[in-house]
């Protein structure tokens, strides 16, 4: 089978049961990719419970003050990604009747949401082909091809998103992009990966060259 597919399969029987997994809501997701930027899933969650709980609705958080909102994010850090929220959650809410804007390039435009959040709202609530990279898709793509691109230099977000993209399988964005990244914080880590207990331990062209350790390449800037 090929590398996409079997990531899927592997998804399937190892994927962690997270509350943004089992919604298509584009606020939900939404919502927890941007709590999850910088943020691991073991913290992130708990505030991801406590802010649906609270806001439920987008409308919900579009009429909290921001005094309320900046509560609940407290600990989670990098605040201008809170005021973002409930900025963006005031134009859906009251701008847009309530309703996300429903493709990537729409997407991109309100504040806040980037490639990355954007990708992530459009592929995981409406299925469109559209590929995530982020860290987890550097590393796992840079080890399983073998790519030496620099992740740090200019031209690398648009060859990976390139490779990424030649990827996705056909209707099944959804699942191949989570799966990526799954697979990435879970099987292909940053130190000591399991390779003996890989699925990919007889295709994977970084551990065939025990160069595993050393990808994705990443200079400091
Ligand atoms: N980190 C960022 N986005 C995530 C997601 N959708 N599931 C798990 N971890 C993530």
């Amino acid at each position: 089978m090929k590398f996409p597919n079997l990531l899927i399969q592997w998804y399937l029987q190892n994927k962690r049961d997270l509350p943004w997994r089992n919604t298509v809501k584009p606020y939900f997701i939404w919502l927890s990719e941007i709590m999850l930027q910088q943020t691991r899933v073991a913290q992130g969650l708990p505030y991801f419970l406590r802010f649906t709980e609270a806001f439920p609705t987008v409308f919900d958080l579009a009429k909290a003050s921001e005094e309320d909102v900046l509560k609940l994010w407290q600990g989670l850090g990098y605040y201008s990604r809170a005021r973002n929220l409930h900025k963006t959650a005031q134009k859906v809410a009251f701008e847009l009747n309530g309703e996300f804007p429903k493709t990537y390039t729409e997407l991109l435009k309100l504040k806040g949401i980037g490639e990355y959040t954007a990708a992530a709202i459009a592929s995981f609530s409406y299925n469109e082909s559209v590929p995530v990279v982020d860290g987890n898709v550097y590393r796992v793509l840079s080890r399983y091809f073998d790519v030496e691109t620099d992740i740090a230099s200019s031209g690398a977000k648009k060859e990976f998103t390139q490779l990424a993209a030649e990827l996705l399988p056909k209707g099944q964005a959804n699942l191949f992009n989570q799966a990526i990244m799954e697979f990435g914080a879970l099987q292909c880590t940053p130190k000591n990966p399991d390779c003996r207990n890989c699925i990919f331990n007889d295709s994977c062209a970084a551990l065939q060259k025990k160069k595993v350790a050393l990808l994705p390449v990443k200079s400091k800037k």
